[in-house]
């Protein structure tokens, strides 16, 4: 396999799963809170890095603001595309690489959502590299002033969660906060199979840096655990962790 490709095997073959997980049904409260957060008006256009299926596009889109949305899997897509049908909206869709991507057009806003490619590592990758290029692509997309919603890994749950023995057995690195796993999928003819895959923690500070040196100034961090999103602080035991930043330079 691809050195790079882990994550889009995974998610091409998990696609049609991917709405039955927990995690994914709180999508309006979700879109409630973006909304509130973005502070755009109706008629917006908005990027969606790492869409997905398209659930938060979708109720955004019906909510009358004008989505793009880029992922690196087709498979997630194609279920993108179905869901959009039915809802009767229309979304611009892009297979593209965040990482990569150079946008044609200027967007009021971003969203980047549940590791939507920020954080989520192919085994050739530098994740600080990585990562700077998704937040320098995000820039360059966006018009002065716009707001960007990143939802990513709470570092500080995964200091708290490992051990020296699982540093030892290389399934978390104490100085890029990654973590290596298996995750399970099935393939298109129903045979059992396991990629191995990375994801990285984000601490406070190193966000707020990040964003800084790719244009952007983070002014909340909320704790932002799949389906609890709300205007509290990161809790160092819940996954999720979301910056409110704006563009505050060009790249
Ligand atoms: C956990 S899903 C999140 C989807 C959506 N944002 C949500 O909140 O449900 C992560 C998504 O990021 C996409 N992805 C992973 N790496 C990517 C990359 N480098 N460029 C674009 N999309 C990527 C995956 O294909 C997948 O659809």
């Amino acid at each position: 396999m691809n050195k790079e490709r882990e994550w889009e095997v995974f998610f091409d073959h998990h696609a049609p799963k991917y709405m039955d997980e927990v995690f994914t049904q709180n999508t309006e409260e979700e879109v409630e809170f973006l909304i509130e957060e973005l502070q755009l008006p109706r008629g917006g256009a908005i990027l969606d890095v790492g869409s997905g299926t398209g659930r938060h596009a979708v109720e955004l889109a019906r909510r009358g603001y004008q989505m793009t949305g880029i992922d690196l899997s087709s498979g997630m897509l194609k279920e993108a595309q179905k869901a959009a049908d039915k809802a009767g909206v229309e979304l611009e869709l892009i297979h593209a690489d965040a990482a990569k991507f150079k946008p044609e057009k200027k967007f009021d806003g971003a969203i980047c959502l549940c590791e939507g490619a920020f954080a989520l590592i192919g085994h050739g990758e530098d994740p600080i590299e990585h990562d700077l290029a998704i937040l320098r692509n995000i820039n360059s997309a966006l018009k002065p002033d716009s707001i960007f919603i990143l939802d990513t890994l709470n570092g500080l749950e995964k200091i708290r969660k490992f051990h020296k023995e699982d540093i030892a057995k290389n399934k978390f690195n104490q100085i890029t906060l990654v973590e290596t796993f298996v995750m399970d999928y099935t393939d298109n003819d129903g045979n059992k199979k396991s990629v191995t895959v990375r994801e990285k923690g984000y601490i406070g500070s190193e966000l707020k840096l990040m964003l800084r040196i790719a244009g952007f100034e983070a002014f909340h961090f909320y704790g932002s655990t799949a389906g609890n999103w709300g205007h509290r602080p990161v809790d160092p035991d819940e996954i999720g962790m979301m910056a409110i930043a704006r563009k505050i330079r060009e790249m």
